[in-house]
């Protein structure tokens, strides 16, 4: 059963990326042995809550789709800032790419660092010659959730439940064209709201 707080996102192409820029002080790279504490300091400091001393290894090593070349690291002044993965979830198939576990430290954010690294990990799905990406998010992460919409992903309510949530979520965000288009479990595409020409949708 999912979390009560669950919201899902699809998106259908991996055209029109814009490409990764994060701010000349930040620099992008991949994961190497040795950023296993600051990665779970990170965590912990942006996602709050109890995060165990076995978190990197429970959450990113022992997963399936983990390579190295699949963590995405932003670093500034030498210290790690950010985070992405670029994984995949069986269950959504081989052609599929899922973004994992998405963080910025609060200091950095609002500097273009969150739309790198996810922009990083589309470019790395696409390079792989996979056909589209998902991800989960919570209802709280309206920050995340307008990053994701702003990068061409679409909501896809899976019960009755998450579309009211759409419904009153996307309005406030300025996608209240697509809010009115949303169906239940059909991907919103070619809807149009007030903030959709920023999206690669
Ligand atoms: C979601 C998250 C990763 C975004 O990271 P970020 O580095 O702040 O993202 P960006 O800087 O790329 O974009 C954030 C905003 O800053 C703006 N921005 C980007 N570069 C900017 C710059 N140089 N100057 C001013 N604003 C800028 C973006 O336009 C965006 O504005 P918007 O939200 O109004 O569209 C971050 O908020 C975070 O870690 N949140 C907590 C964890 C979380 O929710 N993770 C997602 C789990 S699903």
């Amino acid at each position: 059963m999912r979390p009560e707080d669950h919201l899902f996102m699809a998106r259908t192409h991996l055209r029109e990326i814009s490409p990764a820029a994060p701010p000349p002080d930040c620099l992008l790279r991949t994961y190497r042995p040795g950023d296993e504490i600051p990665w779970l300091a990170l965590v912990r400091a942006v996602y709050g809550g109890k995060w165990g001393e076995d978190t990197f290894e429970r959450c990113v090593r022992a997963d399936e789709a983990f390579r190295p070349e699949r963590l995405f690291l932003a670093e500034s002044a030498g210290r790690l800032v950010g985070t992405a993965g670029a994984f995949q979830k069986l269950a959504y198939g081989d052609q599929t790419g899922y973004v994992h576990m998405l963080a910025v430290e609060a200091e950095s954010q609002g500097k273009g660092i969150g739309s790198a690294l996810l922009a990083r990990c589309l470019e790395y799905f696409r390079d792989m010659g996979w056909r589209n990406a998902v991800l989960d998010t919570d209802r709280h992460r309206l920050p995340a959730i307008r990053l994701y919409l702003r990068s061409g992903f679409l909501p896809l309510p899976e019960t009755l439940d998450e579309l009211e949530e759409w419904r009153r979520i996307l309005p406030a965000l300025g996608y209240a064209g697509m809010a009115e288009r949303l169906r239940q479990g059909v991907v919103a595409e070619g809807s149009r709201g007030a903030n959709d020409g920023k999206s690669a949708v």
